[in-house]
């Protein structure tokens, strides 16, 4: 790390000159990428690591690792991948959303991506609630691990490796930060750490429930080979399988944000595995069809909790898990047929860079397997009901089938949630 007395206390001078009220108040600017800036923030950054324990009805703590832009079949002939294959579940239909990275990554914390279809500085409104809205309420502890962010609630689009200049740490792969009903919250932003925490964590067993984790833009194959990536999970993971501190009780989903071959389908290489997982299931393989929105709808099965009312309500939760919240999997049955809907590319939305469209609206009052939205987001989203274009579909929509018009039903519910009732 390019880090030095000089650079520490020209920076502290910096700060204080900026911000004179003490050089003890949060990251003046905590979207500043220069190395002053951050070192400087970096000694006074806020970090939490709460715990909990509260049971869920397959398994108590959820981590998924992300990696990038990898084919499914390069990624299961990797021989690291195909370890960790072997000690699980491979999800062998499992769906990025769109191309490029970053509204895959919002997409399975939010339960949609908002037309975004680049990976610029985005802040979705506040408004928008996503997964950590859902754990909170229930009280279970979460965490978003990122390696080399330079400190705890680092809001800079991208932070290089100091001695070499390389990307290591990006916004883009980082999905709690890009809203702002997580970066407008300093308790929120103190659990978004780097890899350096999470060993820390792991050594004191304070370890949350939930997590994310993001490998650096080397170790996650963007700027490197697949077999790059199979090394570093090895490393990372392997030792993990043996760690009472980790597994708990744990399911690990190993996924990729995107297939790297746009004109194909897009479809990433997933595994299920951890201590979660019973033992007739290891080394077998789920066909139903799943999405980044099956990461979300998994979660909200497993622990009951309430939904989003967006894209997370129609996806399908992992049969492992449904077989027991008595969730129903369902078949793509749209038109054109799965086998001819690409995902490659975003429809128009807020953050499209040509096709503007509006900011939809939550289904307030879709009910799925008994369960119903958040009532902090039913409240502020419930006058404009009619308007939802999330109908409890497991057909999301694609570019080339964009989000049309409004839910057919009297209030905007197509009658999915019946099918669903339990
Ligand atoms: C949500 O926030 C956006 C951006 O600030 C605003 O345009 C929109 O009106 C808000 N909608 C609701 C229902 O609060
Ligand atoms: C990781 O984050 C912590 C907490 O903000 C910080 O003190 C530490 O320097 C960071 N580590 C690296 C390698 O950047
Ligand atoms: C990324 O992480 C690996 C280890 O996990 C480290 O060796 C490497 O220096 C980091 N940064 C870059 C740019 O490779
Ligand atoms: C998406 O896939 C379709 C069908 O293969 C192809 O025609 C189109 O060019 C692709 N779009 C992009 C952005 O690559
Ligand atoms: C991308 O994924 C699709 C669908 O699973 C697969 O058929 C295609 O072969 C992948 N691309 C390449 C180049 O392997």
């Amino acid at each position: 790390m390019r880090f030095s007395t000089g650079i520490y206390t020209a920076a502290l001078v910096a700060v204080a000159a900026a911000a004179p009220k003490s050089s003890s108040t949060p990251a003046a600017n905590p979207t500043a990428t220069d190395p002053a800036a951050v070192y400087a923030a970096q000694a006074t950054a806020k970090t939490e690591s709460p715990t909990s324990h509260v049971k869920g009805k397959v398994f108590d703590r959820f981590v998924t690792i992300w990696f990038e832009n990898t084919d499914f079949q390069s990624a299961a002939a990797e021989a690291n991948f195909e370890f960790f294959a072997k000690k699980g579940i491979t999800l062998e239909n499992y769906f990025a959303v769109t191309h490029p990275s970053e509204p895959n990554y919002m997409a399975a914390v939010g339960g949609d991506y908002f037309g975004l279809n680049g990976d610029p500085f985005i802040a979705v409104p506040e408004n928008v609630s996503t997964v950590v809205d859902l754990l909170e309420d229930k009280k279970i502890s979460w965490g978003v691990y990122q390696e080399d962010m330079p400190y705890s609630g680092f809001q800079g689009f991208s932070w290089v490796n100091q001695k070499t200049g390389k990307n290591d740490y990006v916004r883009k792969h980082n999905p709690a930060v890009l809203f702002n009903s997580v970066a407008n919250d300093a308790d929120r932003l103190s659990k978004i750490k780097n890899l350096t925490m999470f060993q820390q964590d792991l050594k004191a067993n304070k370890l949350p429930q939930w997590m994310f984790i993001t490998p650096n833009m080397t170790s996650d194959a963007h700027d490197a080979p697949i077999g790059t990536a199979g090394a570093w999970l090895r490393t990372f993971l392997e030792p993990l399988l043996n760690d009472k501190n980790f597994m708990q009780n744990t399911m690990v989903l190993i996924t990729f944000d995107e297939n790297s071959s746009y004109p194909k389908q897009n479809r990433a290489f997933s595994v299920l595995l951890g201590d979660a997982i019973p033992k007739n299931l290891v080394g077998t393989t789920d066909s139903n069809f799943y999405n980044h929105y099956s990461e979300i709808a998994t979660v909200e099965a497993n622990w009951d909790t309430h939904t989003l009312g967006r894209y997370d309500v129609g996806a399908n939760v992992f049969s492992n898990v449904a077989k027991h919240t008595n969730d129903k999997l369902r078949s793509w049955t749209g038109t054109p047929a799965l086998a001819d809907t690409t995902f490659n590319a975003s429809y128009p939305g807020i953050f499209h860079s040509t096709t503007w469209a509006p900011q939809p609206v939550p289904n307030t009052l879709i009910k799925v397997n008994g369960r119903t939205v958040l009532p902090k987001i039913r409240k502020q989203w419930v006058s404009q009901q009619k308007k939802t274009v999330y109908c409890g579909q497991l057909e999301i929509p694609t570019s080339a089938n964009p989000p049309k018009g409004t839910c057919p039903g009297p209030s905007g519910n197509d009658g999915h949630s019946q099918q669903h009732h339990g």
